[in-house]
């Protein structure tokens, strides 16, 4: 193996992209696969998928258009190497190995472990686990597999995920301590604030509000989102505050430096909101349009899709699988003689 930097990040595949996935991850991501200083790897996390999505349907129709997503905005798939987690069983039997070297008193302190049981227990509820899965328990510890797997330097996340990493901080110095020094201490590289974006509502855009703006939705559609995005009721005319507004954040995360100056001049001078959402409705489409073509003929052609992912995860295992029969080695399971 070549001693470039590893980068590796997982996308978790249970919506659809949407525009803050695409300013927070996707964009620094596809930019950094370009770099052949560094070996990227980017990954379909569909068992991640599990913990909180039973709908196959669902599961699997995300791992379309997540892989198509990224396919579709120019992911250079020749360097970085782009597959989906269930394709490398190593994954998962190193999962298993890292759970025995997990405390479960670490597992206990998880956020989101805690904040499930939070919800339970000022809802009055009996049972402080109702509804809570293995999954959501030790989904720390497949976390830690997707990154110490590929012995990861750096991975890139946005700041809900810090106490993951963190926690694959610890579990591969308690391995290294114990069995010898195999797992590389991954850093965490936060995304910057600037690249959290506000949803349709104004609240940060996520799934889980139901207020995205999907990467790819047919032109009519898209701009009739667009046009809903919340605003104050300010008259045109009347000047407006770009600070706390949703259009402008959003134009802010995209546009050049003087792009954003003029637009501020515009605000500054009362511009319509009306007026406004039309501007950004066709500087994003201008953006999009291109890879919205593109995203549609992946769509149409999912063979071709398929083939990229398995390429990448035979590229992916020609590292996991001989680490991982030394792993296992190293812990006593080999053969007899
Ligand atoms: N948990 C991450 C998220 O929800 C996705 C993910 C799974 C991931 N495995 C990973 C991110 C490994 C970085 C590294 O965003």
């Amino acid at each position: 193996m070549s001693d470039k930097t590893v980068v590796l990040t997982g996308i978790t595949t249970t919506g659809t992209p949407h525009l803050g996935n695409y300013v927070g991850a996707i964009r620094p991501s596809i930019e950094a696969s370009l770099n052949t200083e560094v070996q990227s790897y980017y990954f379909l996390a569909d068992y991640h998928a599990l913990v909180k999505c039973h709908d196959p349907e669902r599961v699997h129709q995300s791992s379309v258009e997540n892989a198509a997503t990224w396919l579709a905005l120019g992911l250079d798939t020749d360097n970085a190497i782009f597959y989906r987690q269930s394709d490398i069983p190593e994954i998962m039997e190193l999962n298993w190995i890292l759970s025995c070297m997990t405390a479960k008193g670490l597992m206990n302190r998880s956020h989101a472990y805690k904040a499930s049981v939070a919800e339970n227990t000022e809802s009055g509820e009996q049972d402080p686990d109702k509804g809570i899965n293995m999954g959501l328990f030790t989904y720390p510890t497949l976390m830690a597999a997707d990154i110490l797997m590929f012995n990861a330097h750096k991975v890139p996340v946005g700041k809900d995920q810090t106490q993951h990493l963190e926690m694959t901080r610890v579990i591969a110095q308690r391995f290294n301590h114990h069995f010898g020094e195999y797992f590389i201490i991954p850093e965490i590289v936060l995304g910057e604030e600037s690249a959290i974006l506000p949803g349709l509502d104004g609240r940060k855009m996520s799934k889980s509000y139901n207020n995205t703006i999907p990467l790819f939705l047919p032109e009519k559609k898209f701009r009739k989102l667009i046009m809903k995005i919340k605003t104050n009721s300010l008259e045109p005319g009347v000047p407006k505050d770009p600070e706390g507004c949703t259009l402008f954040a959003i134009y802010n995360s995209l546009a050049t430096r003087e792009e954003v100056a003029v637009l501020r001049n515009c605000y500054a001078e009362g511009i319509a909101w009306g007026e406004m959402k039309q501007f950004l409705f066709e500087y994003l489409n201008n953006i999009f349009s291109g890879p919205r073509e593109n995203y549609n003929a992946l769509l149409e052609n999912p063979t071709e899709i398929e083939t990229i992912l398995l390429r990448g995860a035979e590229r992916a295992r020609d590292y996991a699988s001989p680490f991982m029969q030394r792993l296992r080695v190293a812990t006593g399971i080999r053969p007899l003689v």
